[in-house]
């Protein structure tokens, strides 16, 4: 069985795509096997792991409106050591067509059941919005990893994304957990970065990954290059954060083993 990890928060940019691509690649490092399913239109995710959102022939549209098996659109990146649920702009209009589907909430999670056996991990990449492929992920998903920015306005964005979880764990998914929430972009020379970082802890406790994402100018790079970046440069800031928490996801899931690859 795979463990569901479904990363989102509604606000853009805050580092979303960066986590998924990175925590996947950092647990494949460990020698899990992992699925990373980009949900969003932008195609970011896809990109990031070198796929060209453009010339692919099916993607998580195909799969989410029935369209095609998981198994044929799941694209395999043996020098990464994991696989891909590519996605493209043709996920809008799978946006609209869900609503009037049957399975509507359940696509995704009905979709991951038939490789639920093949992955230790899967990773949701959600796009930037509380919208029906977020409310398909949380309905997949055990656990909701939310990356943030340590800004003033982040607790705010942060209620109405919780008040969502408390919902679908209400009516659909009872073992939804919030996973942890993870500072994203942090500078520890910003006062109102340590304050807001601070008021989390204060909230919520040990939710909050001990690891801290700093700004590394690494991460944003490495995805023009189309690798993770502990592909595009291990000795990075950056890559060692996302390594960090892998092992941390990994502590309260698995028993902790890292069992790193040579
Ligand atoms: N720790 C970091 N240090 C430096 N740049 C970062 C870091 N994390 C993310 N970025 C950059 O910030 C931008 C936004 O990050 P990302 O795309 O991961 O956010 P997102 O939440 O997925 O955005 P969207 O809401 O549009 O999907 C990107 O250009 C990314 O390269
Ligand atoms: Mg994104």
């Amino acid at each position: 069985m795979s463990y569901v990890i479904a990363v989102a928060n509604q606000k853009g940019g805050v580092g979303k795509t960066t986590t998924a691509i990175n925590l996947a690649a950092s647990l494949a490092a460990t020698r899990r096997r992992v699925l990373l399913v980009d949900l969003d239109a932008q195609g970011n995710a896809t990109m990031g792991v070198g796929v060209d959102k453009g010339a692919v022939a099916r993607t998580v549209r195909d799969v989410l409106l029935e369209e095609s098996p998981i198994r044929e659109v799941i694209v395999d990146l043996p020098s990464l050591g994991l696989s891909l649920l590519p996605a493209n702009g043709d996920m809008t209009e799978a946006e609209i067509k869900l609503r009037d589907m049957a399975v509507g909430d359940f696509a995704l999670k009905t979709a991951l059941a038939d490789v639920a056996s093949d992955f230790d991990y899967v990773v949701l990449d959600c796009p930037p919005a509380l919208s029906k492929l977020t409310v398909n992920a949380l309905v997949a998903a055990d656990g909701v990893l939310i990356p943030m920015q340590c800004e003033y306005y982040a607790l705010e964005g942060l209620s109405a994304l919780m008040d969502t979880i408390q919902k679908i764990r209400r009516v659909i998914n009872p073992r939804l957990e919030v996973e942890g929430l993870l500072r994203t972009m942090y500078d520890p020379r910003n006062n109102l970065a340590i304050d807001v970082s601070n008021q989390l802890i204060q909230h919520f406790g040990d939710k909050v990954y001990r690891t801290l994402v700093p700004r590394n100018v690494r991460l944003a790079e490495a995805p023009s290059h189309g690798l993770p970046a502990m592909v595009y440069d291990p000795a990075s800031a950056g890559a060692k954060a996302y390594l960090a928490l892998a092992g941390e996801v990994l502590r309260r899931h698995d028993g902790g083993q890292m069992r790193l690859s040579a």
